[in-house]
């Protein structure tokens, strides 16, 4: 493991070729193994994580969401089942299958690296134990893909394995593992504003709490005015 950037740091891995090296490599191993992932996540309660994205949205309801790195689709059939037109997104083309299938909805085959959304769309992205792939040095152009896409005022949410900062394979997949001051600086970079955060497991001394949950609103045009009008 390293350590994981600071926003607006560079590493020794940023040359794209590498970048794109690392998601495929950590791709190649969901592909191999959707079958079991699927068996081994479909009964997982995250409730807890669908509910906070769902309150913090301020819109009417139903909300347009995308979900970001979906899997095979769990959480898309709970947003459909709840009445909202839900999206997903994945690299992995076995996945997108079996999201599509699972929960009827609209699936992208994208590669977080390259993300290609339609500007000012969604009401609310959930980012469920996905962005932690995201090598560091990519970080900075995946949130502003994210915020690009969200409507004024709507909201992230993201739940990552937390660590001290440090990235690498774990295993066959890479991950980067942020503490919230560090997480917090990048969404800030990106242009967000904090919401709220969590640990989970809920109810868990925190040393039994390995995620991270966090909430972010892309601030609406009149709040980007008053703070710009304020006197510095
Ligand atoms: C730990 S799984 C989480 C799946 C689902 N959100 C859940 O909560 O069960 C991570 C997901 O991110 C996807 N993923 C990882 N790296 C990606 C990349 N570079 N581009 C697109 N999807 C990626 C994987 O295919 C996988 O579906």
């Amino acid at each position: 493991m390293r350590e994981a950037n600071d926003p607006g740091a560079h590493g020794a891995d940023d040359a794209p070729g590498a970048l794109d090296g690392i998601t495929r490599r950590t791709l190649a191993h969901y592909e191999r193994n959707a079958r079991q992932f699927f068996a081994g996540t479909i009964d997982h309660d995250v409730s807890q994580n669908i509910g906070a994205l769902l309150a913090a949205i301020e819109a009417p309801a139903p909300f347009t969401l995308l979900d970001l790195g979906c899997g095979p689709g769990r959480d898309l059939k709970t947003f459909s089942t709840l009445g909202h037109r839900a999206v997903g997104l994945d690299g992995s083309a076995e996945f997108v299958a079996m999201a599509r299938a699972y929960s009827g909805c609209e699936v992208w085959h994208q590669d977080f690296l390259h993300l290609d959304l339609p500007p000012d769309s969604f009401d609310g992205v959930f980012a469920n134990a996905s962005l932690f792939h995201v090598p560091s040095a990519a970080l900075p152009e995946v949130l502003a893909a994210l915020h690009g896409a969200l409507k004024p005022g709507g909201v992230l949410f993201s739940s990552n394995p937390r660590g001290h900062n440090e990235e690498g394979w774990n295993g066959p997949r890479y991950g980067s593992y942020y503490d919230y001051p560090t997480w917090e600086r990048h969404l800030a970079v990106a242009g967000f504003v904090p919401l709220h955060h969590y640990y989970r497991p809920e109810g868990l001394p925190r040393e039994q709490q390995p995620w991270l949950a966090s909430l972010w609103r892309k601030p609406n045009v009149n709040q980007r005015t008053e703070r710009s009008n304020h006197p510095a």
